[in-house]
């Protein structure tokens, strides 16, 4: 289905926990949605119809990497990056400051922005929250992120304070240039560090500016699930109802289900990908290293019952010589799986908490968990 309008309805509620569907003109992303990330324009080894396989209905793209390489307005230039990737369903892009913040060098934040240096070949740059917006313009993004400072952790109260209304500045600014694009959203993101005044005070402002959804920055940065988990207790009930929440950059299976039954509607996290690139496998018993000796004569499948093509076409042997030889199609394989495994995690969670299940359903996912791979 697609929508000429961006729209956000929740179809059914367990306790906190909300399963809904976000409409777009490019088709529809059921929640609570995992979004894989594809950073540079692709999600690392797998090709665009395979992600969709999985059951992603959106993926994410950056700001700072396309800014860089190979520039937004070159993607412009060649039809949006829906059409240079080839993926043509919906993206959502980050703003950029947060990838500044963890890869650029020689960085100086100001008032009006951040300037910085590639990480690709030291070249000098500036991020401001109307240069954001135009870029996220350029590359023909579904939903724009509003251009933040994600508060390092930890953060005194007036340290956190401070970056929290820098942040709602910049909201402000973001709203004024992102203006009036049918079809296209405008996400603002909620700071505050650890501090419940300060997370709803940024709520509040957020609010009044008024944008299409509403995204919980600055966790996931150090502070441990438990620490995370307690602001998540109150800070998603401080967003409005009716339209999503998106907690960024989380996170391990755990993290998930713990912040879906907080009222967290979307998700997104390169520990999938990028752990499958190294031969981290993600099942419903947990985490499994395919490097380990222990599967080299292994003739079982990574998961018994999953139905991706790692595991109804290959043994966890197979796996485990591909990986150790560096070998691409471990890379392919194991991407494939973890994202099958998030998607249908996903899935679980959805019709759970539409039959009114959820808490049997977490019991049951800790209880495998605890079970450990065997
Ligand atoms: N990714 C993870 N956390 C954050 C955040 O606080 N802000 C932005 N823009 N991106 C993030
Ligand atoms: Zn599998």
């Amino acid at each position: 289905m697609t929508s000429a309008t961006f729209g956000f309805a929740v179809q059914a509620t367990c306790g906190k926990a909300r399963a809904g569907t976000i409409t777009t003109p490019r088709g529809d992303i059921r929640t609570p949605a995992f979004m894989p990330v594809g950073t540079a324009a692709t999600v690392k080894a797998m090709l665009p119809g395979s992600v969709r396989a999985t059951g992603a209905d959106i993926l994410l793209g950056n700001t700072y990497h396309l800014m860089l390489r190979p520039t937004a307005e070159r993607i412009a230039a060649l039809g949006g990056l829906h059409k240079f990737m080839n993926w043509d369903r919906p993206i959502l892009t980050d703003s950029g400051g947060f990838q500044v913040m963890s890869l650029a060098s020689l960085r100086k934040m100001t008032e009006k922005g951040v300037t910085f240096r590639s990480h690709i070949d030291g070249s000098r740059h500036e991020i401001t929250p109307e240069r954001s917006m135009e870029i996220q313009r350029l590359l023909g993004s579904d939903i724009v992120m509003a251009f933040d400072e994600c508060t390092p952790y930890p953060a005194d109260e007036g340290t956190a304070r401070a970056s929290m209304e820098l942040s709602m500045r910049w909201a402000q600014r973001s709203r004024d240039a992102f203006g009036d694009r049918p079809g296209h959203a405008l996400f603002g993101i909620q700071q505050g560090s650890v501090y419940a005044d300060q997370r709803a005070e940024s709520a509040s402002k957020l609010r009044t500016i008024g944008f299409d959804g509403y995204a919980v920055g600055g966790l996931a940065v150090g502070e441990g699930q438990e620490k995370m988990f307690e602001v998540l207790d109150y800070a998603p009930d401080m967003l409005p109802e009716d339209k999503p929440r998106y907690l960024m950059g989380v996170g391990k299976p755990s993290d998930i289900v713990g912040a879906v039954a907080r009222g967290i509607d979307m998700m997104d996290c390169v520990l999938p990908s990028r752990s499958g690139r190294t031969g981290q496998g993600w099942t419903a018993r947990g985490q499994v290293n395919l490097r380990n000796a222990r599967h080299r004569d292994d003739p079982r499948p990574l998961e018994e019952g999953c139905t991706c093509p790692a595991c109804t076409g290959y043994s966890r042997a197979y796996l485990h010589h591909v990986i150790k030889s560096d070998e691409i199609i471990g890379s392919m394989l194991l991407t494939w799986h973890n994202l099958h495994y998030y998607q249908s995690l996903m899935q679980g969670l959805r019709d759970a908490i539409s039959a009114g299940a959820l808490a049997d359903f977490t019991a049951a996912f800790h209880a495998n968990v605890a079970l450990g791979d065997v």
